[in-house]
């Protein structure tokens, strides 16, 4: 669900034509629909009323601050990975007790700047991790808030890429260390272990590995809070709901979210959730100016001006993203294509056999780019990342510039050896 939205031949973005912006702003240009990633944050809010949940979304999806702050201001919490993302989180006020911390390699310096701002707890992913924080904690002589990241080894399908499930991934602790480090938490007496956190992985659009996830990590939670009068006051069952690209068919988010609740809701704890492709995957288009239709000798390629640098998902992920004209034409002329970039890579495309009738000018609309568009964009080939646009009915803000060739070199030094 999206409001993106053909009137006539032409797409709109809300109330604004995809093209008027794309004139306005040129190409490549990502455009984001605010009411789109609202309408997702409320849904997913609303099917979970029963249980009432902090929603963290997870800033790696697009960390855009204006996009951070339009979801804060609606009373989201932040999951974050890294010393930049907190800053981010910074930089838009989210209050510290909405922070959650994940990530398998936190430096020292990271963790402590995220106690110092206070954040809710810090999903821990290692043993070692586990005795690094405590060791801070007793430098600073303060208890830190942790809860253990479990990996519940259940099935999940999707990308590999993306699947953090299973033993051969580097994420979170097996079930029996959990259980050991919960029996044996005196040991780290500057740690204060207040919950535990699963993410199964993403783009995942069926509900049964979480019911057999959340089952295996209660069953787990409950023996030893039975057993050592350990009380955990968080479970937090991460992000990785799917949306629509193609033909997917995700569980409703209804089904979907009572099915859990009716798991957790005669629980005592505070649930927690990091959803973020789901709130704002189907938000962003990117737009892209075709460049030339080349026929080579085995297939039609029509080259863009974006590349694998501002969406690298098909390239890497063989991610399908549908791709259509922002100004559709009665045609019967369209032939089979693939749409690619002008990075000096075999990889770089968008699309692969598309049916299309473009000529060079035309404007394609590239879907499904909220998430994982820009905060993956790299500056690849030397290529200046691509300007973003929040429209809010009629109105485009701006929020954030297309870099220009001074940004490239910034950080860079000419040095004669
Ligand atoms: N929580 C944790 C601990 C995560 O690692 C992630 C995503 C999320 C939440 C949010 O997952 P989501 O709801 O967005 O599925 N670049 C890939 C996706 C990588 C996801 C990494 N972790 C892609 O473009 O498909």
């Amino acid at each position: 669900m999206h409001y993106f939205t053909y009137r006539g031949n032409k797409l709109y973005c809300e109330d604004l034509s995809v093209k008027d912006l794309a004139r306005k702003f040129t190409t490549p240009l990502y455009i984001y629909s605010a009411r789109t990633i609202l309408h997702h944050f409320y849904k997913i809010k609303r099917a979970f009323t029963k249980i009432t949940p902090l929603i963290c979304y997870s800033v790696k999806a697009n960390s855009n601050l204006s996009i951070l702050k339009l979801l804060v201001d609606n009373g989201a919490g932040l999951d974050i990975v890294s010393g930049g993302e907190l800053y981010r989180a910074k930089k838009v006020g989210c209050p510290g007790e909405k922070i959650v911390y994940a990530s398998v390699g936190k430096t020292e310096k990271e963790i402590k700047e995220a106690i110092d701002y206070g954040i809710l707890m810090f999903n821990v992913e290692s043993l070692p991790e586990l005795l690094k924080i405590n060791s801070i904690g007793s430098l600073l002589k303060k208890r830190i808030s942790i809860a253990l990241r479990i990996n519940p080894e259940v099935d999940v399908n999707t990308h590999k890429y993306v699947n953090t499930s299973g033993g051969e991934t580097k994420f979170g602790m097996d079930l029996s260390t959990v259980k050991t480090i919960l029996e044996e938490n005196k040991k780290y007496p500057f740690v204060d272990i207040v919950g535990v956190h699963f993410h199964l992985g993403s783009q995942i659009t069926e509900v049964e590995p979480f019911i057999e996830a959340i089952r295996k990590v209660l069953e787990v939670v409950e023996e030893v809070e039975e057993s050592k009068g350990v009380t955990l006051k968080y479970f937090n069952i991460g992000g990785g709901l799917g949306i629509v690209y193609d033909k997917e068919q995700p569980q409703e988010i209804e089904v979907f979210a009572e099915r859990i609740s009716s798991l957790l809701e005669e629980k005592k704890f505070r649930v927690i959730l990091e959803p973020g492709r789901f709130i704002v995957g189907n938000s962003g288009i990117l737009v892209t100016r075709v460049l030339y239709v080349k026929d080579a000798t085995q297939k039609r390629f029509i080259i863009v001006d974006a590349g694998m640098n501002d969406l690298i998902r098909p390239a890497l992920y063989n991610a399908y993203h549908k791709i259509l004209p922002v100004e559709l034409v009665s045609s019967s002329n369209k032939k089979k294509a693939d749409v690619v970039g002008p990075v000096c890579e075999t990889a770089d495309f968008l699309g692969k056999d598309r049916d299309l009738d473009v000529k060079e000018g035309d404007y394609l609309a590239v879907f499904g780019c909220g998430a994982y568009g820009v905060s993956m964009s790299s500056n690849y080939n030397s290529r200046l990342r691509p300007s973003e646009i929040l429209v809010k009915e009629a109105k485009a803000y701006l929020i954030r510039e297309r870099e220009c060739y001074e940004d490239l070199l910034q950080k860079e030094k000419i040095v004669s050896v």
